[in-house]
């Protein structure tokens, strides 16, 4: 028998003044980005926004529907986006934030189907995406890869590719 310690590693930050100029701007970007979800179920109102290698800024948010799971996430609105729009660009940094009637000031954390997801998209590019998160006001959270916060992922290495 043995026991297997994962680890990873998060910056963490407490305010958007401590942040670099190009990720604070990410940030207000992901904020503004919440103001275009359509979350009339939830309410829980999700922005973000992903610096490309280019320099372009595309944002997305939530979109939810009637029939509840067809809802899609604002990384994965986003990240879609990008790739059906400039396949060609690398991803730098994503930045994920949120607006909601509840006091939750802790940074959102992306689901697992988005961790997945961010994911694809890194080996795609082979390269890291940075992931930098806040809630409702409340601390910033920078992951430098979704492997971070994704452990025992599953990919494509299983499917031989
Ligand atoms: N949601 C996101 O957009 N991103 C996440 O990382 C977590 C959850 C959305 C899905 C749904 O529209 C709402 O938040 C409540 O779950």
């Amino acid at each position: 028998m043995r026991k297997i310690i994962l680890q990873s590693t998060i910056t963490e930050y407490n305010k958007p003044s401590d942040l670099n100029i190009e990720d604070r701007h990410l940030l207000s970007e992901a904020l503004k980005a919440t103001g275009n979800s359509y979350s009339p179920y939830s309410k829980f109102k999700v922005g973000a926004a992903a610096l490309l290698s280019n320099g372009e800024i595309v944002t997305g948010s939530n979109q939810e529907n009637a029939s509840y799971p067809i809802g899609i996430c604002a990384e994965r609105v986003t990240l879609s986006a990008i790739s059906a729009v400039h396949p060609k660009q690398k991803i730098i940094s994503i930045a994920i934030t949120f607006k909601s009637n509840m006091k939750w000031a802790s940074p959102v954390s992306p689901c697992g189907i988005c961790r997945q997801t961010i994911l694809e998209y890194e080996q795609r590019q082979k390269k890291n995406i940075r992931i930098i998160l806040r809630g409702d006001g409340g601390k910033i959270q920078i992951i430098e890869t979704i492997k971070d916060i994704l452990p025992l992922y599953f990919d494509k290495s299983v499917l031989g590719k």
